[in-house]
């Protein structure tokens, strides 16, 4: 009956606190879960319907728990829960979602609650992921459906194992207003949680055991990583085909085509019908446009018109609270599930539609649903705001899963657990440096974040703006109200459709890196902090003589908000408008120009010049690149290709180049392939190559392969 050791029960006044011992279970090898109290029924994993990638997991073999059992805490305090997790002196912590102003976290005070990023990292934001990472090499998963308050390290207890000596304010200058603390924690205001230890042993194994959990990365179709431009929100189906003409015409590569709310009737609140005046007939529409190799998404955002065909039937499944005064689904709920995903399913997929852009399920305050709002379901409206964006990812996903056809669209919200979700995360912030650093954090969070390019003051922040794009998850232009085309700033074209053109040749790159994603949970756009030999250090720490700053300004100050990983080999380091040079790590080990394969740098900042046509991008030594032919559109599923496989530096090089059919889900079941390519140099400066054959009856794409040293 007494499921739980309760070691210790003590009564203040009304205040009940109840130590408690925690249930703990190796759930797969290197992920442990760890149980308190009475955990709800509905959670992260539930919403997200995330089920573990098993063989992933067992791929990356068997691990000891990478923290001491005992320094994990829980009570039950007042209904609440609170956890706490043990910190080094010289531990740091990454995560906690999509933050775009930093990426260390510790000595940060943060509320986890699904929002609009408001210009604060302050745990408000699109996926507040409750995971956090540790240099140390674990990762800690909260499954709660819950506004979280998390302390990362920002109290001091009492009697704790490391408390900082207390100091004279008055006479002693290394005071502090906010002493060192030796522990994160996390108030969850529910009476027990469930949550997962990930081991390492370094950082990234954390990570990818976090994603491998939650079922693997995503693993966009091929013609989702081409590029893709959105149009003006009352565009008609002839503008939409002018623009795909005006692409071809001036030979930008486009993929998808991204309607905007104007393809509706009624839009804010929503009809999720088609305007009979802009789309007359949108079977047809769809159809002409498949056939010229472009791909239809379409925005919507889930809020009922009482306009809509389905307002009455889904009424009685939405809250009492409208969102513009339309009705907001209960997406817990299979019956408003099944009213509003068959209304998208009947009216725009079976017309051959191939995605959405889920618009508004993360706030803002005002707009949104408030927390006293009712739903049908008794779920409260704070579970209901936390997982939103999971329920409208996992239900709209399913439509296209169910006709073996894989999507890749757009969403305003995600949280924890979402890894294997096919939706890249955007807003309606604009800028640059913080965009570049949401696309750093999103590696700590199992999301995909987009720094779509709007529009721009100057032809040299929209070619900015356009290198980003193009070394990111979902190479967009967001036109909606800007009407903005890649042409649109002469000056810098023809250095945008280069950019564009690369995007395209690197697709075999692209590809094999997201299904390193899914296979092995290696986020293909990941922080510095996730990279063996890199060392923070180098960087020249800035001494804070404000009390007020957090007390780990030294390692604040280290942060790298400003250079990434993409993929396997590269260093992208972004320029930004107005700037002509920057630095750039390198971690330890040699590394060469992704242009011109000339020798970089080793463990060392080096300061770049490269001029506006060029995003700084290095390779690390022995990088090998797949690159394909200059496509306009994604290749067709058997279409073969030539690759031209580039090879940088002189260390011996593996590369593991994936490939299937790039749109269904056959691969599940086998239909896929890695190809193993070694190079390395003989003395004499020779390339030695091998490449692994083509296995019988798996999808081959490749035709003639060709090699080309880059570094002389
Ligand atoms: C915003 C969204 C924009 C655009 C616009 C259309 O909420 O973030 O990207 O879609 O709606 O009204």
């Amino acid at each position: 009956m007494f499921k739980y050791l309760i070691c210790l029960a003590l009564v203040f006044g009304a205040t009940r606190i109840v130590a408690q011992d925690i249930q703990w279970e190796e759930v797969a090898p290197g992920v442990w879960k760890g149980t308190i109290g009475k955990p709800e029924s509905y959670n992260l994993l539930t919403a997200s319907g995330a089920k573990p990638y098993a063989e992933g997991l067992k791929n990356m073999g068997d691990v000891v728990f990478p923290l001491i059992k005992a320094e994990i805490t829980g009570k039950l305090v007042d209904g609440k829960t609170y956890l706490r997790f043990p910190l080094d002196k010289k531990e740091q912590v990454y995560g906690f979602g999509l933050n775009f102003q930093t990426v260390h976290q510790r000595g940060k005070i943060l509320q986890l609650h699904v929002d609009h990023y408001g210009g604060k990292d302050n745990g408000r934001t699109h996926a507040p992921t409750p995971f956090y990472v540790s240099s140390n090499g674990y990762g800690v998963f909260i499954n709660s459906a819950r506004y979280l308050n998390v302390y990362a390290g920002s109290a001091v207890k009492r009697d704790g194992e490391n408390v900082p000596e207390a100091k004279d304010r008055n006479t002693d200058k290394s005071w502090s207003s906010r002493p060192y603390s030796d522990g994160v924690e996390i108030l969850v205001p529910a009476e027990g949680v469930e949550f997962y230890v990930f081991a390492g042993p370094k950082p990234l194994d954390a990570v990818r055991r976090y994603n491998l959990f939650n079922g693997g990365g995503v693993l966009p179709p091929r013609w989702g990583l081409g590029f893709t431009q959105r149009v003006k929100t009352l565009y008609t189906a002839k503008d939409v085909a002018d623009e795909a003409k005006a692409f071809e015409d001036k030979g930008f590569p486009l993929d998808f085509i991204g309607l905007e709310p104007g393809w509706q009737s009624r839009a804010y609140p929503c009809t999720f019908e088609w305007d009979a005046k802009r789309y007359p007939e949108p079977g047809k529409f769809v159809k002409e446009m498949l056939d010229k190799g472009i791909r239809l998404n379409l925005w919507t955002n889930p809020y009922v018109s009482p306009e809509a065909g389905i307002y009455k039937s889904i009424k009685p499944y939405t809250a009492d609270h409208t969102v513009w005064v339309g009705a907001v689904p209960d997406l817990t709920m299979p019956e408003a599930r099944d009213i509003l995903f068959g209304q998208l399913k009947r009216g725009q997929v079976d017309l051959g539609v191939s995605g959405y852009k889920f618009d508004e399920v993360d706030g803002y305050d005002h707009y949104l649903w408030p927390d006293v709002t009712i739903f049908p379901s008794g779920k409260s409206a704070e579970q209901v705001r936390q997982t939103y964006g999971l329920l409208i990812q996992r239900y709209s996903a399913d439509l296209f899963r169910e006709r073996n056809q894989r999507t890749y669209g757009l969403v305003r919200a995600s949280n924890g657990s979402g890894s294997a979700l096919p939706y890249v995360i955007y807003n309606d912030y604009y800028n640059h440096e913080d965009f570049i650093t949401a696309l750093i954090n999103s590696s700590f969070s199992g999301v995909l974040w987009t720094p779509e390019a709007r529009a721009s003051k100057t032809g040299e922040e929209w070619l900015r703006r356009m290198q980003s794009v193009v070394f990111s998850p979902m190479a967009m232009i967001n036109a909606w109200s800007s009407g903005t085309k890649p042409w649109s700033y002469p000056e810098v074209e023809k250095q945008v459709r280069d950019m564009a053109i690369l995007r395209m040749k690197m697709m075999p790159y692209w590809y094999s890196e997201f299904a390193k994603y899914r296979f092995q949970g290696i986020p293909p756009f990941r922080a510095m902090n996730l990279e063996d030999g890199y060392q923070s250090d180098l960087k020249k720490e800035v001494k804070s003589t404000n009390l007020e700053d957090n007390p780990y300004v030294e390692a604040v100050s280290k942060e790298v908000k400003d250079q990434y990983m993409a993929g396997e080999y590269l260093l992208v380091a972004p320029m930004f408008t107005g700037k002509t040079s920057r630095t750039v790590i390198l971690p330890k080990g040699k590394w060469f120009d992704f242009y011109t394969g000339a020798y970089a740098g080793d463990g060392e900042i080096i300061t770049v010049t490269p001029g506006l046509d060029k995003i700084p991008v290095y390779v690390k030594d022995g990088g090998i690149i797949p690159m394909g032919p200059a496509l306009m559109h994604a290749p067709k599923p058997s279409e073969k290709l030539d690759l031209e496989i580039r090879y940088y530096g002189s260390k011996p090089g593996r590369y593991m180049l994936y490939d299937d059919d790039g749109e269904t889900f056959n691969y599940e079941s086998g239909a896929f392939s890695f190809r193993e390519i070694n190079i390395s140099k003989t003395a004499s400066g020779q390339l030695k190559t091998t490449v692994s054959a083509a296995q019988k009856g798996k999808p081959n794409t490749i035709n003639k392969i060709t090699f080309k040293a880059m570094t002389k």
